[in-house]
C-alpha cells in the first residue's frame, strides 16, 4: 500500500495532476498546486457535489462567502479558544508531533499485535476456530486489549478536558519513541492553535488581527438570516458552499490528505430543534449514497462514530475511506446543535432566529452539517482508480498499462481525438474538424504525436474514457474507431454518433 501511495504521488506529477507548490524553491510543506488534468478532475468533483446538493434539492441554496471574516466570528465559533492540537517536540531530533497522534499510532500497534495473534490462531485451528472465545481467553490478546482500552480511555479523557500533562504522562508510560530516531527525549505537551492569522493594513494591534478561515461553515452561519430572507426558504433548508480553508497543521506528511491550504465542500442544514437526529440519519445515508454512486466498491467506505466530540457537536460521524495508508476520514457529518447561531447572536447582539409562521414562534434552528474535503475526495478517487494491468494481445512496451479507471463523469478529459498518422494532412484535417465539432460538448484532447499505441497509453494514464481514431476509411465512409478505456473494445461508429455516445456515458444524471 505504501508502494501504491508512492506511485500515486509520482503519477500525479508526471501526468499533470498535482505539483508541489513553488517547486523551483524546493516546495512549501503541505501546500500543492493542481496541474492541468488535476484542475479538471477537481472541478468535476466540485460540480458533482454542487449539482447533487443544490440542483437536486429545492430547499438547498448556494453561497460564496469571503475567506476573511470579522475576527469576532472566530471568537464566537470557539476557534480562538478551542481549535487547538496538542503539540510535542522531540529535543534530540527537533521534530514536532501531535501528541494525540503519537498515542493513536501506539494504539494502532497494539491492535496490529492482536490481529496478528488472531490470524495465527485462525490458520492453526482452521474451520473449528472460535474467534470470540479466543479473543476473550488468550492471555496475550486479553493483555493487549486491556492495555488498549485503558490507554484509549486516558486519551479520550485528556483530550476532552484539555489535560496536556496527562498526554505527556501517557507518552512516558507507553514508552513512545520518536518514530524517526527512537529518542524518548520529549518536551512538555502544549496547545497549538491551528488558525493562521494576518493583519489588516489600516488597524494596528489585536483590533486589526484577521484569521484565514479554518472552515467555510462560519460564512454560512453569519449569513443564515440574509439567505433565509432573500430566498424565502422555510425550515428545513440548507446552504451549500465550496471554498478554501486554512489550517496550520502540525504534522502534514500525507500528500494532499492533510494540507495547510485546502478546499471544503460544506452544507449546513437548518432544522427544528428536536428534529436534528432524524436529519442527521438522513444525511448520513444520503452522503454515503453520493459516494457509492461513483461506482467505488462499498468495502472502501465505512462509518466511524466520534468518541471525542468537537466543541460544537452533539453527534458526529466520519465517512472513512480506505486510502493507501488505511481507513481515514474523508467526510464528516455533524449535528452542531444551535451552538454556532446562538454564539453569533450573543456576540453580535443581532437576532439570528427563524420565525415559524405555522407555530407563530421564533427559535434558533439546529444544524446538521455535511463537510467533505475536496482534496481528500480527489485522493480517494485517484487511489481507487489507479490500476496497473496487462494489455491482452499486445507486445513489448505496449503490453503493460497504467490506467485510471475514474468514473467517466469526473474524468478530466472525456475524449481523445487521434489521427492515425501525423504526416497525412487529409487525416490531420479530418481529425481537427471532428475535434472542433466535439469541443462544444465536452473536454477533448487532440493528439497526433507518437505511435497510436503510445497515445492510447497516455490517455489511459489520465483516465480518458474514450479515444476516437481517424484512419483512411474515415475519409471514404465517415466512420471512426472508438476505443473504450476499460474494456479496450474498439468499435466502428459513424462520426455523427460520437457526440451522443460520449454524452450519454458522462451525463451527471447517471449519478443522481
Ligand atoms: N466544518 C466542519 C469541519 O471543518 P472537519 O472534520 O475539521 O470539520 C471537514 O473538516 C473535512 O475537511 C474533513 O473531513 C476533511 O475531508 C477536510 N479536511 C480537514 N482538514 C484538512 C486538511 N488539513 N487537509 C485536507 N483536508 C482537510
Amino acid at each position: 500500500m505504501e508502494d501504491l501511495f508512492k506511485k500515486l504521488t509520482s503519477h500525479c506529477k508526471e501526468y499533470g495532476f498535482i505539483y508541489p507548490s513553488s517547486e523551483i524553491y524546493d516546495g512549501l510543506s503541505a501546500v500543492y498546486d493542481y496541474a492541468p488534468n488535476g484542475v479538471e478532475l477537481k472541478n468535476n468533483i466540485k460540480t458533482y457535489w454542487w449539482k447533487s446538493m443544490v440542483q437536486m434539492h429545492q430547499n438547498i441554496v448556494g453561497l460564496d462567502a469571503a475567506i476573511f471574516m470579522h475576527p469576532k466570528t472566530w471568537k464566537a465559533s470557539g476557534h480562538v479558544d478551542a481549535f487547538n492540537d496538542p503539540l510535542v517536540d522531540n529535543k534530540d531530533s527537533k521534530k514536532r508531533y501531535r501528541a494525540d497522534q503519537l498515542i493513536e499510532d501506539y494504539l494502532d500497534k497494539l491492535e496490529a499485535k492482536i490481529s496478528k495473534e488472531v490470524e495465527k490462531a485462525r490458520a492453526k485451528f482452521g474451520a473449528s476456530f472460535d474467534e470470540t472465545l479466543y479473543r476473550a481467553t488468550n492471555p496475550r490478546v486479553v493483555e493487549n486489549k486491556t492495555k488498549q482500552d485503558q490507554i484509549q480511555k486516558r486519551l479520550t479523557d485528556a483530550m476532552t478536558s484539555g489535560d496536556m500533562a496527562e498526554l505527556k504522562k501517557i507518552i512516558e508510560d507507553c514508552e513512545i519513541v520518536d518514530p524517526d530516531t527512537g529518542s524518548r527525549n520529549w518536551t512538555e505537551v502544549r496547545q497549538f492553535n491551528l488558525m493562521f492569522n494576518t493583519q489588516l493594513g489600516n488597524i494596528a494591534g489585536e483590533e486589526g488581527k484577521l484569521y484565514l478561515r479554518p472552515e467555510t461553515a462560519q460564512g454560512i452561519f453569519v449569513n443564515f438570516l440574509n439567505v433565509q430572507k432573500t430566498t424565502r426558504q422555510k425550515i428545513p433548508f440548507g446552504i451549500a458552499q465550496i471554498g478554501k480553508a486554512f489550517r496550520n497543521e502540525i504534522v502534514a506528511r500525507q500528500f494532499i490528505f492533510r494540507m495547510r491550504e485546502f478546499e471544503q465542500m460544506e452544507m449546513q442544514f437548518f432544522v427544528k430543534p428536536g428534529e436534528e437526529m432524524q436529519w442527521y440519519e438522513y444525511w448520513k445515508e444520503k452522503r454515503m449514497n453520493w459516494h457509492l454512486a461513483l461506482g467505488t466498491p462499498a468495502s472502501k467506505y465505512k462509518f466511524h462514530n466520534h468518541e471525542n466530540l468537537a466543541h460544537y457537536a452533539n453527534a458526529a460521524v466520519d465517512i472513512q475511506f480506505d486510502f493507501p495508508f488505511g481507513f481515514k476520514e474523508l467526510e464528516g457529518i455533524h449535528s452542531r446543535t444551535d451552538f454556532d447561531l446562538k454564539s453569533h447572536q450573543e456576540l453580535s447582539g443581532k437576532k439570528l432566529q427563524y420565525f415559524d409562521t405555522e407555530a407563530n414562534e421564533n427559535f434558533i434552528p439546529y444544524v446538521v452539517e455535511t463537510s467533505i474535503g475536496c482534496d481528500r475526495m480527489f485522493l480517494a478517487m485517484l487511489s481507487n482508480a489507479y490500476c496497473e494491468e496487462e494489455v491482452p494481445d499486445a507486445e513489448g512496451e505496449a503490453s503493460q498499462r497504467v490506467v485510471l479507471k475514474l468514473h467517466p463523469a469526473i474524468a478530466p478529459i472525456k475524449c481523445a481525438v487521434l489521427p492515425l498518422l501525423k504526416n497525412k494532412p487529409e487525416l490531420v484535417d479530418k481529425a481537427r474538424t471532428i475535434f472542433d465539432e466535439l469541443k462544444f460538448s465536452f473536454l477533448c484532447q487532440y493528439d497526433d504525436k507518437d505511435a497510436i499505441g503510445r497515445r492510447y497509453r497516455r490517455q489511459d494514464a489520465i483516465g480518458t474514457p474514450y479515444c476516437v481514431t481517424i484512419d483512411f476509411d474515415t475519409l471514404s465512409d465517415e466512420t471512426v474507431t472508438i476505443r473504450d478505456r476499460d474494456t479496450l473494445k474498439q468499435e466502428r461508429i459513424p462520426i455523427s454518433a460520437i457526440e451522443q455516445i460520449i454524452s450519454e456515458k458522462i451525463a451527471w444524471k447517471n449519478l443522481f
